[in-house]
């Protein structure tokens, strides 16, 4: 990367906490690094670039985006070859995405130097908290919320982007049970489905906590109009194996474009695989598990990677996804090979690998 960061004021922790995390033991999210990257959109312009030192922020009780929502985010993952150097995952996908989903809620989009900028001048700071652990990495999350204090249902005149970052471990510990929710609705056409903003995350947590408690892990959305068709899963897009082919729904304005999703087709094109991106019915899932047709479900997304199911709950029955073998399995396969390209293990044909 070759962002220009001498404009990012930095002011270090007077202590580090790094000797405070077990990195052997690290769960998603609750672990945060030294410093945070904070810029602020005022006048019309992204100004007081700083890093500091992971804090709380003083806000006024009447901050518009605790009121109406305006709130997105965005997660990446950084990880650590084996000489030491931080590397990160496509990062110009989710600053891309980041700006789609602030054009979406109205709030001011970022300049490539000030996302690109900030992250690498953050990292930098805090490599040392890049795990090196295997199947660990440092969480990014990058967001932005509008500033303005004030009660009235309009844009933001001003914004605040943040980054700051978590050493994480794997995401689930086992493979996932996934219910077909056809009551509730993540998103529906025209919708903010596609933009990653705060509310769509907050709408999805009765009906994903209601499947928890009978016994699933996450939900599969389906469509609005008919429940008929699979959108897409909590923190993940959906994958399937039918006959041979990778299939995956066809992203809209209810789906959100994964970057995990787009990282997987590419591959599987690379592969020489075929890939069908189509409306793709519950009807389907359920016959294809039944004849043997269909031979794996899996999810992907930055925290679960490439991860297979362990069934699919559809109108209280459950289907069992066939056992497959680890060797076989495109999942497992396709999820060592982005494993490697992230660590650096293996060449990069594809362009998305940045060294800081
Ligand atoms: C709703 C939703 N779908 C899909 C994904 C997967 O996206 P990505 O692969 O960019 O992490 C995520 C995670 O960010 C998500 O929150």
């Amino acid at each position: 990367m070759t962002t220009d960061v001498l404009q990012i004021e930095l002011r270090k922790a007077e202590r580090s906490r790094i000797q405070e995390v077990d990195f052997n033991h690290l769960p998603f999210g609750k672990h945060f690094s030294d410093h945070m990257f904070v810029a602020d959109f005022i006048d019309g312009q992204w100004q007081n670039q700083q890093i500091v030192p992971f804090d709380n922020f003083t806000i006024n009780p009447a901050l518009s985006a605790l009121h109406y929502g305006q709130s997105i985010f965005e997660g990446m993952k950084a990880y650590k070859n084996e000489e030491g150097d931080v590397l990160l995952f496509n990062p110009l996908a989710n600053f891309e995405r980041m700006n789609e989903s602030a054009r979406r809620m109205c709030m001011a989009t970022l300049p490539e130097e000030v996302f690109m900028g900030g992250l690498e001048a953050l990292l930098r700071v805090d490599a040392d908290w890049v795990p090196s652990t295997p199947n660990s990495s440092l969480y990014v999350r990058p967001y932005m919320f509008a500033l303005d204090n004030y009660l009235g249902v309009a844009p933001s005149k001003t914004y605040r982007f943040c980054i700051f970052t978590c050493p994480v471990g794997a995401y689930y510990s086992n493979p996932p049970k996934l219910k077909v929710e056809t009551e509730y609705i993540r998103s529906a056409p025209g919708g903010t489905g596609y933009a990653k903003c705060a509310g769509n995350y907050a709408a999805s947590m009765y009906p994903t906590l209601m499947a928890q408690q009978q016994g699933y892990d996450q939900l599969i959305w389906t469509d609005a109009r008919e429940h008929k068709y699979i959108e897409e899963s909590g923190t993940m897009n959906i994958m399937f194996i039918i006959d041979g082919k990778l299939v995956t729904p066809a992203t809209s304005d209810s789906i959100l474009k994964g970057t995990t999703r787009a990282a997987i087709i590419a591959i599987a094109n690379y592969w020489g695989m075929e890939v069908e991106e189509r409306l793709v019915s519950i009807e389907e899932v359920i016959s294809g598990i039944e004849s043997g047709r269909l031979t794996e479900a899996f999810g992907a997304g930055t925290a679960v990677g490439a991860s297979a199911y362990a069934l699919i709950g559809y109108n209280g029955t459950d289907y069992m996804l066939p056992e497959f073998s680890p060797e076989k399995s495109f999942a497992v396969r396709v999820s060592n090979y982005l494993g490697d390209l992230r660590t650096g293990k293996i060449d990069d044909p594809f362009g998305w690998v940045q060294k800081l």
